[in-house]
């Protein structure tokens, strides 16, 4: 249920740090990832070998130590994670970070993450009731941290209130439904994705070096939030996501009749898809042969493709439309210029020149630009990463409507 979810826990100096080992526990035995970042006070009430153990990760306390390997880094973990959850969170890490102090591992991490950020308090009554206390967390409330409420009963301290942590099995709930949200349900999303081929001879033809994986990936989260997703695929080696309508197509043309007939009964058109912009300008009926001498060269005539992106940005009505950009140099200017002629809501601009980014890896390395001329660049992260960050903001222009 949580397959493929990097949570990052971060506990810290309170008794209830011994519930946060059944909550690493249980969110291992749902196939989440979990790496754990501990306080050095919360080594006061349990070892970090518990939590490695558990985690089966490295266990990180220290900014300073040695990295066991570089992707431990704070920033790794940073941008690794799906979501973070302090847990236990006492006042001092609450106040800390209310107040934008960063001073050692965990308080550094939530700083330089993008991922949601929950808090599950647990302090003696007297001190949760605090003015300071209360008010550090409306004001995290307001900057969209979240709180799972502490629960009343007898505190370890012996006082009868208000400040005991929620139970692990309410806070994996609560993780749960808040990382399956289904924001798009009744939402149609046309993806598109892969390389489109464009033939030449029966044997042969043209094509590029898109995977599909960018366009997969998008697919299957924006089916994970509960949207109605046609995937318009170009041939891959991938297996499609569950519960997604899938169209394959081989040629430009062919894609461009697939999303016209879902075009317009649509919301959402996300083309990550390489199709070709050019197609030789006959097809050989027979296998073109090889010819004997010096001046045996080949050539072909190649005529321009349909630009599908571009003809439905004529014609869109409500519809959001988001473009990719692969470039190779003088990426944002490229993307601007695609981004206008196409008429996208934003592009996303992959610059394929970079290791790790674009075609046929697992990760990519963007710059998002949208059309009141914002861009964000984003680290390098996976193309699952990048696609919730993609339907998010999709989501923002589609609450915006
Ligand atoms: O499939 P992967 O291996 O995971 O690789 C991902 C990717 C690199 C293919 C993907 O991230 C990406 O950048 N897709 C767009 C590639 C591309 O064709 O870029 P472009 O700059 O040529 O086109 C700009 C936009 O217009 C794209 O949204 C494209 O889908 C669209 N287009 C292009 C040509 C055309 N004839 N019709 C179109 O609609």
């Amino acid at each position: 249920m949580l397959k493929n979810k990097n949570i990052l826990v971060g506990v810290t100096g309170g008794i209830a740090a011994y519930k946060a080992v059944d909550v690493v526990s249980r969110l291992k035995k749902m196939n989440a990832n979990v790496d754990v970042i501990m306080t050095k006070n919360a080594k006061n009430f349990v070892g970090p070998t518990t939590f490695q153990s558990i985690s089966q990760n490295y266990v990180s306390i220290d900014m300073f130590e040695e990295p066991k390997s570089w992707d431990i880094e704070h920033i790794a973990l940073a941008d690794k994670a799906d979501m973070v959850l302090v847990a236990p969170a006492t006042g001092n890490i609450i106040g800390k970070i209310a107040n934008g102090i960063a001073d050692d591992m965990l308080t550094t991490v939530i700083m330089a993450t993008r991922a949601k950020v929950v808090f599950a308090p647990a302090m003696n009554s007297h001190m949760y009731a605090n003015p300071i206390v209360q008010e550090n967390i409306e004001k995290l409330k307001g900057l969209n941290y979240e709180f799972i409420e502490p629960g009343t009963g007898m505190l370890a301290c012996g006082y009868l209130g208000k400040g005991r942590m929620a139970e692990p099995a309410d806070i994996v709930q609560y993780i749960l439904d808040s990382l399956n949200k289904k924001t798009l349900i009744n939402k149609k999303i046309i993806v598109t994705a892969g390389p489109t081929i464009e033939p030449l001879d029966p044997v042969r033809y043209m094509t590029n070096y898109s995977s599909g994986k960018m366009g997969y990936a998008i697919a299957e989260e924006a089916s994970n939030r509960g949207g109605d997703v046609v995937l318009v695929t170009g041939p891959t080696n991938l297996q499609p996501p569950s519960n997604v309508k899938v169209v394959n197509i081989n040629t430009t043309m062919e894609m461009l009749k697939a999303v016209e007939e879902y075009f317009n009964d649509s919301d959402v058109l996300i083309k990550a898809a390489a199709p070709l912009d050019y197609k030789p300008e006959k097809f050989s009926k027979e296998k073109i042969k090889k010819k004997t001498g010096e001046d045996d060269i080949l050539e072909i005539k190649y005529i321009r493709n349909p630009d599908i992106a571009a003809s439905f940005g004529k014609k869109k009505e409500n519809q959001i439309m988001v473009g990719f950009a692969a470039e190779t140099e003088n990426v944002e200017k490229h993307a601007r210029e695609k981004l206008e002629k196409k008429n996208f809501d934003f592009i996303v601009a992959n610059d394929v020149s970079k290791e790790d980014a674009g075609f046929r890896t697992d990760t990519n390395i963007v710059t998002i630009i949208d059309n009141k001329g914002c861009s964000e660049e984003y680290p390098l992260m996976s193309k699952e990463k990048l696609s919730k960050v993609i339907l998010d903001k999709v989501e923002k222009l589609i609450e915006a409507r």
